[in-house]
Protein backbone atom coordinates (compact mmCIF):
# COMPACT_ATOMS: atom_id res chain seq x y z
CA UNK A 1 0.00 0.00 0.00
CA UNK A 2 2.65 2.26 0.77
CA UNK A 3 4.66 1.47 -2.27
CA UNK A 4 1.70 2.23 -4.36
CA UNK A 5 1.05 5.59 -2.28
CA UNK A 6 4.47 6.51 -2.66
CA UNK A 7 4.75 5.53 -6.66
CA UNK A 8 1.79 7.74 -7.11
CA UNK A 9 3.47 10.97 -5.21
CA UNK A 10 6.10 10.13 -8.01
CA UNK A 11 3.73 9.38 -10.99
CA UNK A 12 2.06 13.08 -10.50
CA UNK A 13 5.12 14.56 -9.66
CA UNK A 14 6.46 13.35 -12.99
CA UNK A 15 3.38 14.18 -15.16
CA UNK A 16 3.69 17.57 -13.20
CA UNK A 17 6.62 18.49 -14.76
CA UNK A 18 5.73 17.23 -18.25
CA UNK A 19 2.98 19.60 -18.05
CA UNK A 20 5.16 22.49 -16.36
CA UNK A 21 8.84 21.94 -17.41
CA UNK A 22 8.43 21.91 -20.95
CA UNK A 23 8.66 25.81 -22.39
CA UNK A 24 8.68 24.47 -26.08
CA UNK A 25 5.08 23.20 -25.35
CA UNK A 26 5.82 20.02 -26.67
CA UNK A 27 4.72 17.25 -24.80
CA UNK A 28 6.77 15.07 -22.65
CA UNK A 29 6.25 11.85 -22.09
CA UNK A 30 5.69 10.63 -18.37
CA UNK A 31 7.49 8.00 -19.45
CA UNK A 32 10.85 10.22 -20.36
CA UNK A 33 11.04 11.99 -17.12
CA UNK A 34 10.24 8.43 -15.10
CA UNK A 35 13.75 8.12 -17.28
CA UNK A 36 15.42 11.01 -15.80
CA UNK A 37 15.02 10.60 -11.91
CA UNK A 38 14.17 7.44 -10.89
CA UNK A 39 12.72 7.50 -7.03
CA UNK A 40 12.82 4.32 -4.83
CA UNK A 41 10.80 4.09 -1.68
CA UNK A 42 8.51 2.32 0.10
CA UNK A 43 10.69 1.51 3.10
CA UNK A 44 9.40 4.60 5.45
CA UNK A 45 13.14 5.20 5.65
CA UNK A 46 14.67 7.99 6.32
CA UNK A 47 16.50 9.74 3.66
CA UNK A 48 19.95 11.58 3.45
CA UNK A 49 21.55 13.89 1.06
CA UNK A 50 23.79 16.43 1.58
CA UNK A 51 25.23 19.52 -0.82
CA UNK A 52 27.15 18.31 -3.63
CA UNK A 53 29.23 20.70 -4.18
CA UNK A 54 31.48 21.40 -0.92
CA UNK A 55 31.86 25.45 -0.18
CA UNK A 56 35.37 26.43 -0.16
CA UNK A 57 35.99 26.39 3.47
CA UNK A 58 34.92 22.70 3.68
CA UNK A 59 36.75 22.04 0.00
CA UNK A 60 39.99 23.58 1.85
CA UNK A 61 39.68 20.44 4.68
CA UNK A 62 41.66 17.56 4.84
CA UNK A 63 39.71 14.29 3.73
CA UNK A 64 39.53 12.85 7.22
CA UNK A 65 38.04 15.93 8.93
CA UNK A 66 35.63 16.12 5.93
CA UNK A 67 34.61 12.42 6.85
CA UNK A 68 34.35 12.57 9.95
CA UNK A 69 31.96 16.22 9.43
CA UNK A 70 30.36 14.17 7.01
CA UNK A 71 29.59 11.53 9.41
CA UNK A 72 28.07 14.08 12.00
CA UNK A 73 26.09 16.01 9.78
CA UNK A 74 24.68 12.47 8.56
CA UNK A 75 24.23 11.40 12.42
CA UNK A 76 22.33 15.00 12.74
CA UNK A 77 19.99 14.90 9.83
CA UNK A 78 19.45 11.14 10.49
CA UNK A 79 17.94 11.69 14.16
CA UNK A 80 16.07 14.72 13.26
CA UNK A 81 14.34 12.55 10.50
CA UNK A 82 13.83 9.24 12.67
CA UNK A 83 12.55 11.20 15.75
CA UNK A 84 9.59 12.64 13.49
CA UNK A 85 6.60 11.38 15.13
CA UNK A 86 4.62 12.89 12.33
CA UNK A 87 5.72 10.11 9.78
CA UNK A 88 6.75 12.58 7.15
CA UNK A 89 10.02 10.96 5.04
CA UNK A 90 10.73 11.37 1.29
CA UNK A 91 11.05 9.22 -0.86
CA UNK A 92 14.94 8.38 -2.48
CA UNK A 93 14.91 9.86 -5.51
CA UNK A 94 17.95 9.38 -7.85
CA UNK A 95 19.54 10.47 -10.58
CA UNK A 96 19.27 8.93 -14.25
CA UNK A 97 22.91 8.02 -13.71
CA UNK A 98 22.11 6.14 -10.55
CA UNK A 99 23.38 8.50 -7.90
CA UNK A 100 21.22 10.20 -4.93
CA UNK A 101 19.18 13.26 -5.31
CA UNK A 102 21.54 15.53 -3.43
CA UNK A 103 18.54 18.76 -3.29
CA UNK A 104 16.33 19.15 -0.65
CA UNK A 105 15.34 22.82 -2.28
CA UNK A 106 14.18 21.58 -6.01
CA UNK A 107 12.78 18.37 -7.42
CA UNK A 108 13.78 16.97 -10.75
CA UNK A 109 10.48 17.58 -11.76
CA UNK A 110 11.11 21.52 -11.40
CA UNK A 111 14.22 21.44 -13.67
CA UNK A 112 14.11 22.66 -17.11
CA UNK A 113 16.52 22.59 -20.02
CA UNK A 114 16.64 26.09 -21.25
CA UNK A 115 15.10 27.65 -24.42
CA UNK A 116 18.27 29.12 -25.88
CA UNK A 117 17.52 30.11 -29.26
CA UNK A 118 14.43 32.94 -27.15
CA UNK A 119 15.17 36.26 -29.25
CA UNK A 120 17.25 38.52 -27.03
CA UNK A 121 16.68 41.72 -28.90
CA UNK A 122 13.19 42.04 -28.10
CA UNK A 123 12.36 45.39 -26.80
CA UNK A 124 9.46 47.24 -26.26
CA UNK A 125 8.88 50.36 -27.77
CA UNK A 126 7.77 52.79 -25.13
CA UNK A 127 4.21 54.10 -26.50
CA UNK A 128 2.06 55.94 -23.82
CA UNK A 129 2.77 57.98 -20.63
CA UNK A 130 2.63 55.04 -18.57
CA UNK A 131 5.41 53.18 -20.67
CA UNK A 132 7.41 56.06 -20.27
CA UNK A 133 7.08 56.44 -17.03
CA UNK A 134 8.30 52.56 -16.80
CA UNK A 135 11.12 53.21 -18.64
CA UNK A 136 12.83 56.46 -17.46
CA UNK A 137 12.73 54.66 -13.85
CA UNK A 138 14.48 51.57 -15.03
CA UNK A 139 16.82 54.10 -16.86
CA UNK A 140 17.25 56.20 -13.10
CA UNK A 141 17.81 52.72 -11.17
CA UNK A 142 20.63 51.81 -13.43
CA UNK A 143 22.38 54.61 -12.91
CA UNK A 144 23.45 53.86 -9.01
CA UNK A 145 24.02 50.13 -9.97
CA UNK A 146 26.43 50.58 -12.55
CA UNK A 147 28.21 53.78 -10.23
CA UNK A 148 28.39 51.00 -7.65
CA UNK A 149 29.14 47.56 -9.36
CA UNK A 150 30.71 48.77 -13.02
CA UNK A 151 32.28 45.77 -14.18
CA UNK A 152 32.17 43.57 -11.27
CA UNK A 153 29.48 41.17 -12.86
CA UNK A 154 29.18 39.10 -10.22
CA UNK A 155 28.38 41.44 -7.37
CA UNK A 156 26.25 42.96 -9.33
CA UNK A 157 23.96 39.93 -10.97
CA UNK A 158 23.79 38.38 -7.43
CA UNK A 159 22.68 41.29 -5.57
CA UNK A 160 20.16 42.43 -8.76
CA UNK A 161 18.97 39.07 -8.37
CA UNK A 162 17.70 39.54 -4.58
CA UNK A 163 15.29 42.13 -6.04
CA UNK A 164 14.65 40.07 -9.02
CA UNK A 165 12.99 37.75 -7.39
CA UNK A 166 10.42 40.01 -5.65
CA UNK A 167 8.07 40.86 -8.24
CA UNK A 168 6.66 37.63 -8.74
CA UNK A 169 6.42 36.79 -4.99
CA UNK A 170 4.33 40.19 -4.98
CA UNK A 171 2.11 40.23 -7.72
CA UNK A 172 1.31 36.45 -7.12
CA UNK A 173 0.14 37.19 -3.71
CA UNK A 174 -1.92 39.87 -4.14
CA UNK A 175 -3.92 37.59 -6.75
CA UNK A 176 -3.97 35.05 -4.60
CA UNK A 177 -5.91 37.52 -2.24
CA UNK A 178 -8.14 38.87 -4.80
CA UNK A 179 -8.80 35.32 -5.25
CA UNK A 180 -10.09 34.86 -2.42
CA UNK A 181 -11.31 38.13 -1.93
CA UNK A 182 -13.78 37.70 -5.52
CA UNK A 183 -14.01 34.29 -5.26
CA UNK A 184 -12.58 33.71 -8.90
CA UNK A 185 -10.03 31.41 -10.67
CA UNK A 186 -6.92 33.52 -11.17
CA UNK A 187 -6.41 31.67 -14.50
CA UNK A 188 -2.95 30.24 -13.72
CA UNK A 189 -1.66 33.66 -13.31
CA UNK A 190 -0.34 33.17 -9.90
CA UNK A 191 1.28 30.15 -10.25
CA UNK A 192 2.77 31.81 -12.94
CA UNK A 193 4.02 34.59 -10.96
CA UNK A 194 5.06 32.58 -8.15
CA UNK A 195 7.03 30.16 -10.74
CA UNK A 196 8.68 33.46 -11.79
CA UNK A 197 9.61 34.12 -8.23
CA UNK A 198 11.17 30.61 -7.47
CA UNK A 199 13.44 30.72 -11.20
CA UNK A 200 14.73 34.16 -9.94
CA UNK A 201 15.53 32.82 -6.51
CA UNK A 202 17.57 29.67 -8.16
CA UNK A 203 19.65 32.42 -10.33
CA UNK A 204 20.99 33.91 -6.67
CA UNK A 205 21.67 30.49 -5.26
CA UNK A 206 23.53 29.92 -8.31
CA UNK A 207 25.13 33.26 -8.14
CA UNK A 208 25.71 33.12 -4.53
CA UNK A 209 28.08 29.82 -5.26
CA UNK A 210 30.17 31.71 -7.43
CA UNK A 211 30.75 35.00 -5.62
CA UNK A 212 30.42 35.40 -1.77
CA UNK A 213 28.52 38.37 -0.31
CA UNK A 214 30.67 40.63 1.74
CA UNK A 215 29.19 41.89 5.25
CA UNK A 216 28.11 45.49 3.47
CA UNK A 217 26.09 43.84 0.95
CA UNK A 218 24.33 41.95 2.69
CA UNK A 219 23.23 44.94 4.56
CA UNK A 220 22.75 46.35 0.98
CA UNK A 221 20.07 43.53 0.43
CA UNK A 222 18.69 44.30 3.41
CA UNK A 223 17.58 47.70 2.87
CA UNK A 224 17.18 47.18 -0.55
CA UNK A 225 14.47 44.89 0.31
CA UNK A 226 12.89 46.78 2.56
CA UNK A 227 12.09 49.59 0.68
CA UNK A 228 11.75 47.78 -2.98
CA UNK A 229 9.33 45.11 -1.70
CA UNK A 230 7.08 47.74 0.04
CA UNK A 231 7.18 50.23 -3.19
CA UNK A 232 6.65 47.20 -5.45
CA UNK A 233 3.91 46.38 -3.18
CA UNK A 234 1.83 49.54 -2.98
CA UNK A 235 2.97 49.59 -6.50
CA UNK A 236 0.88 46.64 -7.97
CA UNK A 237 -2.20 47.55 -5.91
CA UNK A 238 -2.05 50.97 -7.38
CA UNK A 239 -1.36 50.08 -10.84
CA UNK A 240 -0.77 46.85 -11.88
CA UNK A 241 0.15 47.42 -15.59
CA UNK A 242 2.75 49.92 -14.30
CA UNK A 243 3.95 47.50 -12.29
CA UNK A 244 4.57 44.82 -14.68
CA UNK A 245 6.13 47.02 -17.43
CA UNK A 246 8.53 47.86 -15.33
CA UNK A 247 9.80 44.89 -14.52
CA UNK A 248 9.57 43.71 -18.38
CA UNK A 249 12.13 46.53 -18.58
CA UNK A 250 13.66 45.56 -15.91
CA UNK A 251 14.16 42.56 -17.32
CA UNK A 252 15.86 44.17 -20.55
CA UNK A 253 18.48 45.41 -18.68
CA UNK A 254 19.25 41.96 -16.63
CA UNK A 255 19.81 40.88 -20.57
CA UNK A 256 21.81 43.65 -21.08
CA UNK A 257 23.86 43.19 -18.22
CA UNK A 258 24.40 39.14 -18.05
CA UNK A 259 25.18 39.80 -22.16
CA UNK A 260 28.19 41.90 -20.83
CA UNK A 261 28.90 39.57 -18.05
CA UNK A 262 29.61 36.79 -20.93
CA UNK A 263 31.64 39.19 -22.79
CA UNK A 264 34.07 39.27 -20.25
CA UNK A 265 34.04 35.85 -19.70
CA UNK A 266 35.04 35.46 -23.29
CA UNK A 267 37.60 38.08 -23.10
CA UNK A 268 39.25 36.08 -20.06
CA UNK A 269 38.29 39.20 -17.51
CA UNK A 270 36.44 36.74 -15.82
CA UNK A 271 37.33 33.21 -14.92
CA UNK A 272 35.39 30.79 -16.64
CA UNK A 273 34.99 28.27 -13.79
CA UNK A 274 32.94 25.22 -13.48
CA UNK A 275 29.29 25.26 -13.39
CA UNK A 276 28.04 25.03 -9.65
CA UNK A 277 26.30 21.79 -8.75
CA UNK A 278 23.10 23.48 -8.29
CA UNK A 279 23.37 25.08 -11.87
CA UNK A 280 23.97 21.72 -13.64
CA UNK A 281 21.53 19.50 -11.96
CA UNK A 282 18.49 22.82 -12.04
CA UNK A 283 18.96 23.56 -16.12
CA UNK A 284 20.23 20.06 -16.66
CA UNK A 285 23.55 21.23 -17.91
CA UNK A 286 26.18 18.47 -18.71
CA UNK A 287 28.67 17.08 -16.13
CA UNK A 288 31.72 19.09 -17.66
CA UNK A 289 29.61 22.78 -17.99
CA UNK A 290 31.32 26.05 -17.43
CA UNK A 291 30.23 29.30 -15.92
CA UNK A 292 29.35 30.70 -19.41
CA UNK A 293 27.12 28.22 -19.95
CA UNK A 294 25.21 28.99 -16.65
CA UNK A 295 24.96 32.50 -17.40
CA UNK A 296 24.35 31.92 -20.86
CA UNK A 297 20.49 30.14 -19.44
CA UNK A 298 19.95 32.57 -16.92
CA UNK A 299 19.95 35.42 -19.43
CA UNK A 300 17.48 32.97 -21.50
CA UNK A 301 15.56 32.69 -18.59
CA UNK A 302 15.35 36.85 -18.11
CA UNK A 303 13.81 37.30 -21.49
CA UNK A 304 11.33 34.78 -20.51
CA UNK A 305 10.31 36.94 -17.53
CA UNK A 306 10.68 39.77 -20.50
CA UNK A 307 8.24 38.48 -22.69
CA UNK A 308 5.80 37.35 -19.20
CA UNK A 309 5.74 40.92 -17.71
CA UNK A 310 5.24 42.87 -21.46
CA UNK A 311 2.69 40.57 -21.98
CA UNK A 312 0.74 40.99 -18.49
CA UNK A 313 1.14 45.00 -18.61
CA UNK A 314 0.01 44.36 -22.49
CA UNK A 315 -3.33 43.05 -21.15
CA UNK A 316 -3.83 45.34 -18.20
CA UNK A 317 -3.49 47.85 -21.03
CA UNK A 318 -6.33 46.13 -22.90
CA UNK A 319 -8.59 46.72 -19.96
CA UNK A 320 -8.28 43.21 -19.18
CA UNK A 321 -7.61 41.30 -16.05
CA UNK A 322 -5.13 38.74 -16.09
CA UNK A 323 -6.66 35.69 -15.57
CA UNK A 324 -8.90 36.44 -19.18
CA UNK A 325 -5.32 35.54 -20.97
CA UNK A 326 -3.74 32.01 -20.77
CA UNK A 327 -1.21 32.18 -18.03
CA UNK A 328 2.68 31.28 -19.35
CA UNK A 329 3.16 28.67 -16.96
CA UNK A 330 6.36 26.38 -16.95
CA UNK A 331 7.33 29.59 -19.33
CA UNK A 332 10.36 30.61 -16.87
FE1 LIG B 1 17.32 36.51 -12.63
FE1 LIG C 1 14.33 37.86 -14.44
Amino acid sequence: MKHYALGSVVLRALTINARNCNRHGLPVAAAEMRHRCVASGGNGGFVYWKRMMASEAEAKLPEKEKEKSGRKEEKSERSVVESSYWGISRPKIRKEDGTEWPWNCFMPWETYRSNLSIDLTKHHVPKNFLDKVAYRTVKILRIPTDVFFQRRYGCRAMMLETVAAVPGMVGGMLLHLRSLRKFQQSGGWIKALLEEAENERMHLMTMVELVKPKWYERLLVLAVQGVFFNAFFVLYILSPKLAHRIVGYLEEEAIHSYTEYLKDIDSGAIENVPAPAIAIDYWRLPKDAKLKDVITVIRADEAHHRDVNHFASDIHFLGKELREAPAPLGYH
